[in-house]
């Protein structure tokens, strides 16, 4: 397959080596108005919004990823193998597992528990219930965000198929087995395209519930918190 691909209508160099991945399309669209500068949009397809401009005199792209292993898998694939893109970070957010997170903490994966098939029906080598992010990009990340002074909290997420389950309670055993901190939806699939196309990825999230408290944030709460997020995201560029 060549570009442009079935789901990403841009052109060859359209698209910078470091990719920032909101899940939101229009999140996309919001990130490169307020930080990026000299930004073009270089998709539109399935309205997956992205967009290339710089930071700092930087060149970086954002671009949603959609929700859910499958979208995350079928994006992330193609900007690693037809695009030239070496680093993917997705910046997301999280319902906490554990009773030791606050809602708007930020939380650098070390480690994506799955119960997802995506991993062996990729590939049918790699591991199939943890997978890893780059552990340079993460060691970047964490430099970072101590120089920028926002603290962050690193451990393993679980990445779930599933959103609404019949027994929310079910994350307990999860949180017990796995050491799973919090929950999100694309991480696992993210790092296993990474490892197979042997590129960098990493995931940030910030917490935007938790099924401990049940509490959850309102979406004004969830702005600030997602700044801090931003900026290290950004920082990488
Ligand atoms: N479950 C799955 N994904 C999520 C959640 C959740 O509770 N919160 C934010 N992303």
């Amino acid at each position: 397959m060549s570009i442009p691909t079935p789901h990403i209508e841009a052109k060859k160099d359209d698209i910078a080596k470091l990719v920032l991945m909101p899940g939101d399309p229009l999140r996309a669209k919001t990130i490169a108005d307020t930080y990026l500068e000299n930004v073009t949009q270089f998709n539109t397809v399935r309205n997956m919004f992205g967009y290339t401009g710089t930071y700092k005199g930087k060149r970086v792209s954002v671009m949603g990823s959609g929700m859910g292993m499958p979208s995350i898998g079928i994006y992330s694939f193609e900007l690693f193998t037809f695009y030239g893109v070496e680093k993917i970070v997705r910046i997301g957010s999280c319902g906490a597992y554990s009773k030791d997170l606050k809602l708007y903490d930020v939380l650098l994966a070390d480690c994506a528990y799955s119960e997802s098939s995506y991993a062996k029906t990729q590939s049918g080598t790699y591991e199939d219930t943890y997978t890893y992010p780059s552990a340079a990009l993460n060691q970047q990340i964490e430099a970072n965000a101590e120089t920028l002074n926002i603290p962050i909290t690193k451990g393993t997420i679980h990445s779930s198929d599933v959103f609404y389950r019949e027994n929310f309670d079910d994350y307990k055993t999860i949180y017990q087995n796995h050491q799973a901190i919090a929950v999100e939806m694309e991480a696992f699939a993210l790092f296993h395209n990474a490892a197979v196309t042997n590129k960098q990825a990493a995931c940030l999230l910030t917490v935007s519930d938790s099924l401990v408290t049940k509490e959850a944030t309102t979406s004004e709460e969830r702005q600030n918190a997602f700044t801090k997020m931003m900026e290290i995201a950004l920082s990488l560029a």
